[in-house]
């Protein structure tokens, strides 16, 4: 392994000196795995932290030490780590088998589950992924369509499939990441969120090569690159009025926003949805629901009702009986309880407590968010701000979004870490319905402690 160069940064040095079990764990994982990490979100020098428990709000690093956690299972744990009931049904269907290679009770469940709270999911095909429902929601697009093109949206993130790829955090050009074919680039169509003018030129030039627009409803990465929800009326006219499959990704704002995703509190019902995450309540799984007649060009039967081809899919663990388990548990809940409403009330007293610390600091940052979502601004461009007046829709991407691997990003992480949060690396991080006081409280402490250990570094002034 490559050693890193020594550091004069203290903050860097103290997260070293506090964490020496990560960064052993971390020498061995670079021997196992490229760039030692197995997600490239998870990248960070010198180290991540390596955890050993979970439960609630809070994990603990092989250390010993416990951090309030704001990765949140990269946004399937609504309900927090090891959710005691979510657990209980998971170990119960563990102990009646994990694979039936037929169909079984709890699939229907899960679906009726997902009917009942999102209207618009007439009928459901079950995957293992994200990625996996966002591919075939295209694939469906293209077949029922018979058009090739796609729209997206610069910066919206649909997993990491060759359509999606690129565009995301790089490459708005739309020129391909290495090893995607130039040619299938080509036939993605990348669109600037909340450019009215801009997305209406481009449906009434290619409005009728299009087979889908897909987006992330409330903007990119939780809502970090806020979408204007006329914005995305005007998108659900204009693919209409054009024949292009509406695809929402709700697969973050599924069950989060509302317990109907994005679209029930914009109003608006997509053609088809995919959906991940909480869907299979932190096991793998994902979904593609929407239009009867588009998904039932999987159905073979229907598919030779309409002279057409089916469309193949397989997928050996979609719909498994674990996966259904544990997002049957977590749907109920949400469902059921005031979990969604009271996790968002906790993020909203959660920002606005973070923007006081910045107040008393007289810090140009700002914390901001829609619903579960918590988005650290560090104004890495030094705009003329202020906490509390800030609106995330004045700015674009590129001010909202620093350049990765932004030194003081990396080292505002890096001292959360070491004062016992751990935020995910945009920065930010989905509270979840085991926050409470306590952790708002724990939070807010080291917000402040590593704030001073930057400013104490010249980070900030
Ligand atoms: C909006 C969105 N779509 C799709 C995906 C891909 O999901 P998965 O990681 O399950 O493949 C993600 C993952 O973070 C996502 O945030």
């Amino acid at each position: 392994m490559k050693a890193i160069p020594p550091t004069n940064s203290p903050i860097i040095a103290a997260f070293t000196a506090h964490t020496p079990g990560s960064a052993a764990a971390y020498a061995e994982a670079r021997t196992h795995f490229p760039g030692g990490v197995t997600h490239d979100t998870r990248y960070v020098r010198p180290h991540p932290i390596a955890v050993a428990r979970a439960a609630g709000a809070r994990k603990w690093d092989v250390d010993g030490h416990e951090y309030i956690d704001y990765a949140g299972g990269h946004g399937a744990l609504i309900l927090g780590h090891a959710h005691p009931v979510v657990t209980a049904r998971v170990a119960e269907q563990l102990a009646k088998g994990t694979h039936y290679g037929a169909n079984h009770a709890l699939e229907n469940r899960w679906a009726e589950l997902i009917k009942d709270m999102l209207p618009s999911a007439q009928m459901i095909r079950f995957t293992n992924s994200g990625t996996e429902a966002t591919l075939m929601a295209l694939r469906v697009a293209r077949a029922a369509t018979g058009r090739s093109k796609l729209l997206r949206l610069r910066g919206h993130f649909h997993g990491w499939h060759d359509h999606v790829a690129f565009g995301v955090t790089n490459h708005f050009d739309g020129t391909p990441t290495p090893g995607i074919l130039e040619g299938l680039s080509e036939s993605v169509l990348l669109a600037d969120p909340n450019d009215d003018a801009g997305l209406s030129a481009l449906l009434a030039a290619h409005g009728h090569e299009i087979a889908a627009a897909i987006l992330e409803p409330t903007g990119s990465t939780y809502g970090q690159v806020p979408l204007r929800p006329d914005f995305v009326h005007l998108l659900r006219a204009a693919t209409a009025k054009h024949g292009v499959v509406l695809v929402f990704d709700e697969v973050v704002t599924g069950f989060r926003v509302a317990r109907g995703g994005a679209q029930e509190v914009l109003g608006i019902t997509p053609d088809l949805t995919t959906l991940a995450k909480i869907l299979a309540g932190g096991l793998p799984g994902g979904a593609v629901v929407g239009r009867t007649d588009l998904l039932e060009l999987l159905d073979p039967e229907r598919a030779a009702a309409r002279g057409v081809e089916k469309i193949p899919h397989q997928g050996t663990y979609n719909a498994n009986p674990l996966s259904a388990a544990a997002g049957i548990a977590t749907l109920e809940i949400l469902r059921d309880t005031d979990a969604i409403a009271r996790t968002h009330a906790t993020a909203a007293t959660l920002r606005g407590a973070m923007n006081d610390v910045l107040d008393a600091l007289s810090i140009p940052w700002a914390v901001y968010g829609q619903h579960t979502g918590i988005h650290i601004f560090t104004n890495w461009n030094r705009l003329p701000i202020t906490p509390r007046g800030f609106d995330p829709l004045a700015l674009g991407y590129a001010d909202l979004k620093a350049p990765r691997g932004n030194a003081s990003i990396v080292k505002l992480l890096l001292a959360m870490r070491t004062h016992g949060v751990d935020f995910s690396p945009w920065p930010g991080g989905p509270v979840s319905a085991m926050h409470g006081p306590a952790e708002i409280e724990a939070t807010v402490a080291a917000f402040r402690a590593a704030l001073l250990d930057l400013r104490a570094e010249g980070e900030i002034a």
